[in-house]
């Protein structure tokens, strides 16, 4: 299955690319996570990342671009993949089709903003790309990542005005993204439930509706 996860910051992407990815034994791409570790690493693409990530804009197209083409094109990726977090403009989009990549489905999780910022106060996460919430998903042990151990942080971009420019860019510059793809018959929306499982019902249940 190839297969695009979009939604609003803090809307489950990673949490059900996560979970897809695990099922179907393919690999989730999650060109945030990727810009993170290398911000963390402090290489060039890092140091250019930086600034666009922590005021809640996007990375210029071209950098997101060659990211991602280099990995559609790696034997990870012979399988099928997700890619959660791209693409994130029109520009993208228009690259990926240029790319000839066949994208199966379109998947929208869609949560109201008020809610976004609820779910973005209390997300911790570990440096090993594992996600949680205090409330609705937390680890076994506070602040401690169950799948590695390392302690549990908050993302520098979660602070609320940083969340509330990233709103913004995802409304102006990735939701008309949603057309896009509803005209080319690949959409596929799903409400954003209170829990998180309750979404992987509903994401599972959609899912197995489409043609790979
Ligand atoms: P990225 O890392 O993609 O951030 P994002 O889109 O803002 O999404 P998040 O990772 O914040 O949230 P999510 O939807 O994955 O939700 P999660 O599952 O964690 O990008 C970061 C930055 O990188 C961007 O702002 C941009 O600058 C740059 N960037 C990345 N891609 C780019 C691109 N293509 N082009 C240009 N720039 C790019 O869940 C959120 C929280 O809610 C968690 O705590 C989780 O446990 C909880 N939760 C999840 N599901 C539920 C549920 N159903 N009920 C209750 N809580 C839930």
């Amino acid at each position: 299955m190839n297969l695009i996860i979009m939604g609003a910051p803090g809307a489950g992407k990673g949490t059900q690319a996560e979970l897809i990815a695990a099922r179907e034994n393919i690999p989730a791409i999650s060109t945030g996570q990727i810009l993170r570790d290398a911000m963390k690493a402090g290489t060039e693409l890092g140091n250019v990342a930086k600034s666009y990530v922590e005021s809640g804009g996007l990375v210029p197209d071209e950098i997101v671009i060659g990211i991602v083409r280099d990995y559609l094109v790696s034997d990870a990726c012979k399988n099928g993949f997700i890619l959660d977090g791209f693409p994130r403009s029109i520009a993208q989009a228009q690259a990926l089709e240029d790319m000839g990549v066949k994208i199966d489905a379109v998947l929208s999780i869609e949560v109201d903003d008020a809610r976004i910022v609820k779910r973005m106060s209390g997300r911790r996460v570990c440096e090993c790309g594992a996600s949680y919430h205090v409330d609705y998903n937390p680890p076994a042990v506070a602040d401690v990542c169950d799948k590695c151990g390392k302690a549990l942080y908050i993302r520098k971009d979660d602070k609320a005005e940083t969340v509330i420019n990233r709103l913004e860019t995802y409304h102006s510059q990735t939701e008309p993204l949603l057309d896009f793809y509803r005209e080319r018959g690949l959409l596929v929306a799903v409400e954003g439930q209170e829990k998180v499982e309750d979404t992987t019902e509903l994401v599972r249940e959609a899912l197995s509706k489409i043609d790979k």
